[in-house]
């Protein structure tokens, strides 16, 4: 029986145009650390795309480095980057911004379906005692976008935060392992939820959504930027052969590629979560991207696993699927099919809700 795919888009394989534009950018030699003409294009393209004529980009190989040198370039040692408290930033990088950031925090900030809420931002500024050297000094607020949760925030959301932020003085961050399936659901302009919103620094994800070892980091404020120049060396993230990085955010960013692969991804986890809701299945969220949390009980789980379906469980009782720019529709088919036998198998105290009924929304 052949394996299904669904525990991470990092699972995924690289997108052929992606591959294609590697091999395009081998004949020849190139001057090394960036300065060479592939580098030199893509931040004429960033500006293009995000509509920024002084945005500057800084290619690096994982989203743990974009996320922590975007944070430390606009947080001081002594300061707190604020973030929502299930954020990758804060449960997931091992501490790596503090690591870069000379001992700067994190803080995580509460709000329902894993978005910062205004009222919990206000409070965490509100409760701050600002100018005391013994309480770490919020300087960042940083919001993950797409959520940790497959949650997005609307670009009025992001709006409004950034601003709460600002009047405070901080600088906002975004955490874009997964940007493109957002800006895809959201059908929005890549400027629009980004700088135009009052975003300073974001990590652009790649690797997820079809690249090699691809991220990086776009910058709307030049001081920022200048300090990246060094704190990307320091951290060994100015690559000898950036070229063929900066070769793969090109064609990423180029045609709209990121968006149309996002898209894919996104409509293949659309599909199998309105599959899974006819069968009667709980998810935690509906699922605004790729990702789906599902409610599924454990000897459940143990079939799906026998079946050939590849997954995380979470928790007890809770199972994370990812569809990926290569989810084919024969995997959402077969992914439906193998549910529908391990369901007729387990229907006993499976169901927590009567099939065809609408997903509840999310406490
Ligand atoms: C939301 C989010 N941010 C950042 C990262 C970090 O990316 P990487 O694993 O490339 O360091 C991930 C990875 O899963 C993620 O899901």
């Amino acid at each position: 029986m052949t394996e299904i795919e669904l525990r991470s888009d990092n699972a995924a394989g690289v997108a052929p145009e992606i591959m294609a534009a590697v091999a395009a950018a081998n004949p020849g030699s190139a001057l090394a650390y960036g300065d060479d003409h592939v580098t030199t294009r893509l931040e004429a393209v960033v500006r293009d795309v995000f509509e920024h004529p002084t945005a500057r980009v800084f290619p690096v190989t994982s989203g743990t480095a974009a996320n922590a040198l975007a944070l430390t370039s606009l947080c001081p040692p002594w300061g707190a980057v604020l973030c929502h408290e299930s954020a990758h930033i804060l449960k997931s990088e091992g501490g790596a911004t503090s690591m870069l950031g000379g001992g700067a925090v994190m803080q995580g900030v509460p709000g329902s379906n894993h978005r910062v809420h205004p009222d919990g931002l206000q409070a965490a500024l509100d409760a701050v005692r600002w100018g005391d050297p013994h309480h770490s000094q919020p300087a960042v607020l940083s919001l993950t976008q797409p959520t940790d949760m497959g949650t997005v925030y609307t670009v009025a959301e992001i709006t409004a935060l950034a601003d709460t932020a600002r009047d405070r003085g901080l600088r906002v961050h975004i955490d874009g392992a997964r940007i493109a399936n957002a800006t895809a659901r959201l059908g929005c302009s890549p400027a629009d939820i980004t700088w135009r919103a009052g975003v300073d620094v974001f990590s652009l994800g790649a690797t997820k959504n079809g690249a090699l070892s691809a991220e990086a980091i776009v910058v709307f404020d030049n001081n920022a930027a200048d300090e990246l120049v060094y704190r990307t060396k320091r951290s060994g993230h100015v690559t000898s052969k950036m070229r063929f990085q900066s070769a793969q955010l090109i064609a990423y960013l180029t045609d709209d590629l990121w968006l149309r692969l996002a898209a894919h991804s996104n409509q293949q986890m659309e599909q199998l979560a309105a599959g899974l809701a006819e069968a009667g299945v709980e998810f935690l969220n509906p699922p605004d991207v790729n990702m789906l949390f599902a409610r599924v009980p454990d000897e459940a789980a143990t079939q799906l696993e026998a079946a050939g379906l590849l997954f995380y469980r979470i928790a007890p009782g809770l199972i994370r699927l990812v569809t990926s720019w290569q989810t084919s529709d024969d995997d959402i088919d077969q992914t439906l099919e193998r549910f529908a036998a391990v369901l007729a198998n387990t229907r006993e105290g499976w169901l927590l809700r009567p099939a065809g009924s609408p997903t509840p929304e999310p406490s």
